[in-house]
């Protein structure tokens, strides 16, 4: 059946990534990634209103402007002071304007601000290392920081990170999201990293890696790094149109993301006075060994009761509730444990406008993932997830892994099985 308010932008999803450009889920010289990657095959997913829409953050963010983490305490951090900055795009060389841009990095003695970071190096009262900014009219970011430094990790005999700023990037809609990593140039130890190279294409490699740029130097104050990140293009535009840019390499975002995106922790999507069926949501998220998963943050992305979308391109003619945004972020806690309250979606057209059952769109980041995991929340009782296009989609056998379990007193539980039995079922997106 096809919604006649489906808009034209449903049939035009956004273009996969270019093949050995993004890495693997499984890459055994990175330790962590062995007990979650999926063993299970990625279901492609067509994209559809839900995943050409996603959460933006201008309204409530309109401050911030800059992003300076030399000046978030009474004194300057210790370290060489640097200026990074660049475009975000897409593939086609389009600027994304007014998009967030989240940024974490250790200090310049290769130490986090985070309780798990017990690396025998100097921690910097002045140094907190978490900045976010959005970026302006033609796509633009500046973050001023200190160079940090590398750091030893456990993943093997003499590990080293190479020095490397984190980044998080969300780009016009669900499909476009990215995290990733800065490198910088001439690292020795870039060639032994196992999470820079869990890519193949060496190209998509050597694109993490920030150029030395006198544009962006500061006289007498800062050196200058340039660092383009670029984002999915719409499959409507022919590539050979396009300025033929590739999607930027997913690097994992590591064991310490709280200190870039706790700022953003939204376990309640639909504060009070939100109309609709309250429903709340907890979980856990399991390895393949099935311990809870104590370093991971969910994304959650959802059309309002009357199924719309908060956002420019659902054009669809139901009502828009200003106070209600779409988006949450939870993470784990030490057993894996997560939790959330929203209001109940209600359906939307998907792939070729045909209708959905209400669902969520949720992205998995943790340590050990080289790439987010796209996976779907789907409710119980309902009628709808018998014709849903996406959930059938899925192996028969496990599409209840995407359907949540309603415990008694009517709240619900929805765990996610990173691997191994009762592996939950995850999307190519
Ligand atoms: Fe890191």
């Amino acid at each position: 059946m096809t919604d006649p308010h489906a808009p034209q932008a449903s049939g035009s999803g956004y273009r996969r990534p270019r093949p050995g450009t993004q890495p693997e889920y499984l890459h055994p010289p990175y330790k962590s990634s062995v007990k979650r990657a999926p063993a299970q095959p990625l279901v492609p997913l067509p994209h559809g209103l839900t995943e050409v829409t996603g959460p933006s953050f201008e309204s409530e963010l309109a401050d911030i402007q800059a992003c300076d983490l030399t000046c978030q305490h009474a004194q300057p951090p210790l370290g060489e002071r640097i200026v990074v900055a660049g475009r975000v795009m897409d593939e086609d060389g389009k600027a994304l304007p007014r998009t967030l841009v989240e940024v974490w990095q250790a200090n310049a003695a290769g130490r986090y601000r985070h309780p798990l970071d017990q690396h025998d190096a100097p921690l910097d009262p002045n140094f907190s290392g978490a900045g976010r900014i959005l970026t302006d009219d033609d796509g633009r970011y500046r973050v001023v920081t200190i160079r940090p430094g590398a750091y030893p990790w456990g993943n093997h005999d003499n590990a080293w990170r190479p020095a490397h700023i984190h980044f998080s990037v969300f780009g016009p809609a669900f499909a476009t999201r990215l995290v990733t990593q800065m490198y910088f140039p001439s690292d020795p130890l870039l060639a032994a990293d196992p999470i820079f190279n869990c890519t193949a294409d060496e190209t998509a490699r050597g694109r993490l890696v920030s150029e030395f740029d006198w544009d962006t130097t500061l006289p007498g104050h800062a050196l200058g790094y340039r660092f383009d990140m670029i984002l999915s293009g719409r499959d409507a535009t022919p590539m050979e149109a396009g300025r033929g840019l590739v999607a930027t390499t997913s690097q994992t975002v590591g064991p310490f993301y709280s200190i870039g995106l706790d700022w953003l922790l939204r376990d309640d999507l639909a504060p009070g006075g939100v109309p609709g069926e309250r429903v709340s949501v907890s979980g856990r998220i399991l390895d393949g060994d099935g311990q809870g998963v104590p370093d991971a943050v969910l994304e959650l992305w959802q059309a309002n009761p009357d199924g719309r979308y908060a956002h420019p391109e659902d054009t669809q003619t139901k009502p828009v509730d200003p106070a209600f945004r779409g988006y949450g972020r939870v993470s784990t806690d030490a057993n894996g444990r997560f939790q959330f309250t929203t209001v109940k979606p209600g359906p939307v057209p998907g792939p070729r406008g045909r209708i959905q059952a209400p669902h969520i769109a949720v992205s998995v980041f943790a340590r050990g993932l080289m790439k987010r995991l796209v996976t779907r929340l789907y409710f119980p009782d309902e009628p709808a997830n018998a014709t849903d296009p996406v959930l059938g989609l899925a192996p028969a056998a496990r599409r209840s892994s995407l359907v949540a379990a309603k415990r008694p007193g009517g709240s619900l539980e929805w765990n996610v099985i990173l691997q191994g039995a009762g592996e939950t079922v995850f999307f190519d997106c």
